[in-house]
């Protein structure tokens, strides 16, 4: 048993309690790899931002459970070792079963994810339940998950979205426990969050996405007031990226993301933890076919994966300042 204040962790109570009373989110990435990691944590101590480290199952089964552990402590380090003690949560991002959730508890993630929204109301919070009661023991805090977000999470894919019901969070948290609230408001997972006929077109020929349904957050701050939302798949997905992407013998069609305005209209509000995976895993694709097409010969990992690396902390500090609003706030 490890708990995560032995690895300097730290949990999400205090980080959402001040987000939400200044107005700013704190940002939620994914890492499955070294260069992810190094990149998350030079953003965020350069930019003196809080930061929660994600690993979903899918990072865990590729990277290694101990091994990402002993990431997350060496991280805490390396920020330290970097000069600023930023705030650092290791969080298991869409967690799907008690036993998943009590493994990751048992060693050392500070916060975990329990998305039983694919399941009916009262299972979800039967599941819900079991995992707060479990990990408010160890001090771990815990996310649930109220309506589905369209795209893909590991395994399970759904077609199309289902708001969240405003009527049903305040019974949700009550009965649950939980220390905060994912959402579904019109964000999707992956880099295709729209299709194009569902865009319409500005001025310049923009393809503009439908706007996030911000009357559906409103009406859940009313009924929870001062509770910590989370936003999942909230990736941008910049189009220079994808143009880089596809000028080096990539194929993406149809990429488009939430624009970041939106974001950070999110951000001023109850919404207190924003996820983003795809973005950086455009970043990261764009910087290595750049290298691939313009040195065919180069074949020093660290010639690629790290211009990939100094790509991602660029996106990274970008957030934080721009959409997120978490730069300063550590
Ligand atoms: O929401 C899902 C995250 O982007 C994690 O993706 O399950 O492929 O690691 P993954
Ligand atoms: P994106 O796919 O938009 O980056 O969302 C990531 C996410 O929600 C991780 O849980
Ligand atoms: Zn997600």
């Amino acid at each position: 048993m490890t708990n995560y204040k032995d690895l300097g962790l730290a949990n999400t109570k205090e980080m959402f309690a001040k987000a939400f009373k200044g107005g700013y989110a704190i940002p939620a990435y994914n890492f499955n790899n070294l260069e992810q990691l190094q990149a998350i944590i030079s953003a965020c101590v350069e930019t003196k931002s809080p930061v929660i480290l994600q690993v979903s199952s899918g990072a865990r089964k590729y990277a290694n459970a101990n091994l990402l552990r002993n990431m997350a402590k060496g991280a805490v380090e390396y920020a330290k070792e970097l000069g600023c003690e930023i705030p650092i949560a290791l969080h298991l991002d869409h967690g799907d079963t008690f036993e998943l959730c009590k493994d990751c508890i048992d060693n050392g993630f500070s916060s975990v994810m329990i998305d039983g929204s694919h399941h009916s109301y009262e299972e979800n919070i039967a599941l819900t339940k079991k995992v707060v009661e479990y990990a408010h023991q160890f001090g771990v805090t815990v996310e649930g998950e109220l309506g589905v977000l369209a795209g893909v999470e590991d395994d399970v894919v759904a077609e199309k979205s289902t708001y969240t019901k405003p009527e049903e969070v305040e019974d949700f948290v009550k009965r649950t426990g939980v220390d905060s609230l994912a959402i579904s408001i019109g964000t999707s997972h992956g880099a295709n969050k729209f299709t194009p006929a569902q865009c319409t077109r500005n001025a310049d020929g923009i393809l503009v996405p439908p706007p996030l349904q911000f009357q559906i957050l409103e009406e859940i701050e009313k009924r929870i007031p001062g509770f910590p939302i989370v936003l999942h798949g909230s990736s941008s997905v910049p189009q220079d990226q994808v143009a880089i992407i596809n000028a080096n013998g990539g194929k993406m069609t149809d990429a488009i993301g939430i624009p970041e305005e939106q974001l950070r209209k999110a951000a001023k509000s109850a919404v207190c933890k924003i996820n983003i995976d795809s973005d950086g895993r455009l970043a990261m694709t764009a910087a290595i076919r750049k290298v691939f097409v313009e040195n065919p010969s180069e074949f020093d990992p660290r010639k690629y994966l790290g211009p990939a690396r100094d790509s991602l902390k660029e996106l990274y500090k970008h957030k934080n300042i721009n959409v997120l609003g978490s730069a300063n706030q550590a």
